[in-house]
Order: C-alpha cells, then sequence, then structure tokens
C-alpha cells in the first residue's frame, strides 16, 4: 500500500475533492483504496456519506490515532471518517508521538488489504499536518493560481517545523513530494502569468501529464460539475441529471441520464490523475 497525504496549509485549494474523486478513480481501477480524513471540518466524510460510494469504517480517525481502531469492512473504497475531537488533539502535546506511532501501527496493520491510502488533512500546520506527512511515501499539493498561493509553495517547502525538506529531515526521509497541483484553474491572462512564474521557478513541483498525446503539466480546471459531483458524493464521470421538480417521485435519481457536462470536465481532468496514480507507482491507466 502506498500512502498519499494531499496537503496544503491553505483551505478550498482543492484538497477534499483530490482525495475523493482520486480515491473514486482508483477504487474504479479497481485498486482497494483507503481514505483517512483527518480534517475535523468532516467535508470528506460529508459527501463521501452522502454520495454511498464508499463503506465506512465503524471507527474514525480520532480512535485511530488514539490507538483503538477497529476492524477495517469489506469494500473496493472504503472511509475512516473524521471527528469533530480532532481538534482537541493538538493541546495533548505529550501524547504527540503515540498519535503518529498509532497512526503508522494502523496503516502497517491494513495495508496487505489496500494498494492505496489517500489521507485528507486540514489546512493549519499542526500535529495532525505531521502525523500524515510523518506516516506518508508521497505528497501532493493542490494550489491556486493566485500571487498569494505561489507565495504559500515556499511555506509548503521551507516552513521551519512543518516544511516539506524539514519533516523529510526530522520525521520521514521516505517522504517524496509528488508536486504540486494547480486547480480551479481559469484560462485568464492573470492565471497563465501565474502558471508561468510557476513553470520558470519552480520547475519541477509541477507534474508532468500527457493529454491527447502532447505533454504538459497536471491541472484541474475550474467545471462546476466538479463542485456538484463533491456536493453529491459521486465520481465526476457518474454524475446524473437531477430529477426535474415535474417528475419528483416517479422517476429515480439513478435513472436520468449521466450529465454530459460533468464526463467532459472528468475527460479533462482524468490524465492529471492518471499521471498522479503513476508517479505513486500504481502504473499506467487503462
Ligand atoms: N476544479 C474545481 N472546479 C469547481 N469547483 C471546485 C473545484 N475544486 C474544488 N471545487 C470546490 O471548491 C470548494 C473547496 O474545495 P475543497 O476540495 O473542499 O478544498 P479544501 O479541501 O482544500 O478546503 C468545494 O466546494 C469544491 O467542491
Ligand atoms: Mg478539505
Amino acid at each position: 500500500m502506498v500512502v498519499l497525504a494531499v496537503a496544503n496549509q491553505k483551505g478550498g485549494v482543492g484538497k477534499t475533492f483530490v482525495v475523493c474523486q482520486l480515491g473514486f478513480y482508483l477504487a474504479a481501477r479497481p485498486l482497494p483504496t483507503l481514505v483517512l480524513e483527518l480534517d475535523h471540518q468532516m467535508n470528506a466524510t460529508r459527501s463521501l456519506r452522502r454520495g454511498g460510494r464508499a463503506v465506512l469504517a465503524g471507527f474514525t480517525t480520532l480512535d485511530v490515532l488514539e490507538g483503538r481502531a477497529g476492524a477495517l469492512p469489506e469494500g473496493e473504497l472504503v472511509l475512516v471518517p473524521a471527528n469533530p475531537g480532532l481538534a482537541a488533539l493538538e493541546r495533548q502535546p505529550r501524547r504527540h508521538n503515540d498519535y503518529v506511532n498509532a497512526l503508522q501501527a494502523f496503516l502497517t496493520g491494513v495495508g496487505p488489504r489496500f494498494a492505496a491510502c489517500l489521507i485528507d488533512t486540514h489546512p493549519s500546520p499542526d500535529v495532525r499536518y505531521a502525523a500524515a506527512l510523518a506516516v506518508a511515501d508521497y505528497l501532493l499539493s493542490p494550489v491556486q493560481l493566485n500571487q498569494e498561493a505561489i507565495d504559500g509553495i515556499a511555506a509548503l517547502l521551507q516552513h521551519e517545523r512543518y516544511g516539506y525538506h524539514k519533516l523529510r529531515q526530522l520525521l520521514n526521509p521516505k517522504l517524496e513530494l509528488i508536486g504540486i497541483l494547480p486547480n480551479l484553474v481559469e484560462p485568464t491572462p492573470f492565471q497563465r502569468a501565474n502558471l508561468r512564474q510557476l513553470v520558470l521557478h519552480h520547475p519541477g513541483l509541477l507534474i508532468p501529464a500527457r493529454r491527447a498525446g502532447v505533454s504538459g503539466y497536471a491541472y484541474i480546471p475550474t467545471r462546476t460539475a466538479v463542485a456538484e459531483a463533491q456536493a453529491a458524493g459521486v465520481p465526476l464521470w457518474q454524475l446524473r441529471q437531477a430529477v426535474p421538480p415535474a417528475l419528483a417521485g416517479q422517476v429515480a435519481p439513478e435513472a436520468m441520464p449521466l450529465r454530459s457536462a460533468a464526463r467532459d470536465a472528468w475527460r479533462e481532468i482524468q490524465p492529471s490523475f492518471a499521471a498522479i496514480a503513476a508517479r505513486m507507482g500504481l502504473g499506467a491507466a487503462p
């Protein structure tokens, strides 16, 4: 099992979107995938619970960190949900090492069953963030193409306690930075200029990806269907049209046609996910 931490010290950049949709993508291949949500805001948990496509563990990541996880249920996509109590762990500094060790022991135990574990993190650097990066093999960081986010890349790498280089040196020498994934990308001159700046200043941080035989970088465009699929908790490529009010109660939601805009969005995004999976050693997509 390879472990991917999806992290960025900013909210609203698409961490939860990447974890959920990459989870669907890997599970559909089919590669048994485990999702752990460490964010006490529970957005991934709510989304995946609503969609019913992931099997939920009967315990939370708080139980995992506190060393009382139970057995996981069967399933191609399994979620260990978050718990609001996760926010309190920071205030127990004497137990911080225990949390990291408990997470590591849990992953070692379940490792043989899964191809991948995706960890959704919350935006502030603290013990949960450090724990995720301490146990991960790979780090992926979604970013937005604005100046603030680009400046934030320096913190992602160089933060004196929680920067990639520091964590790698102190906690986890095997941690490999897959790179940054520009998300919510718009075809505006401003964003193009920021992308050029990224390519110039951090060329090794973008993730090479091929689209229709043309090489470029992995990125995710802004698409309404992404937010809708996340709200519904379903794979983007399986998002269906809503039942019109006039037919409410007469037509099952599963009988509605697939949304063509969602499938188009998935076609744009899939090469980026394929590139990320390949970097995780999960082979080329079919
Ligand atoms: N590429 C995108 N296009 C449209 N909406 C997006 C996109 N990526 C994320 N969103 C939406 O933006 C919001 C924030 O994304 P989320 O994944 O929750 O960010 P984070 O976990 O980093 O806080 C969510 O409502 C999500 O559905
Ligand atoms: Mg989130």
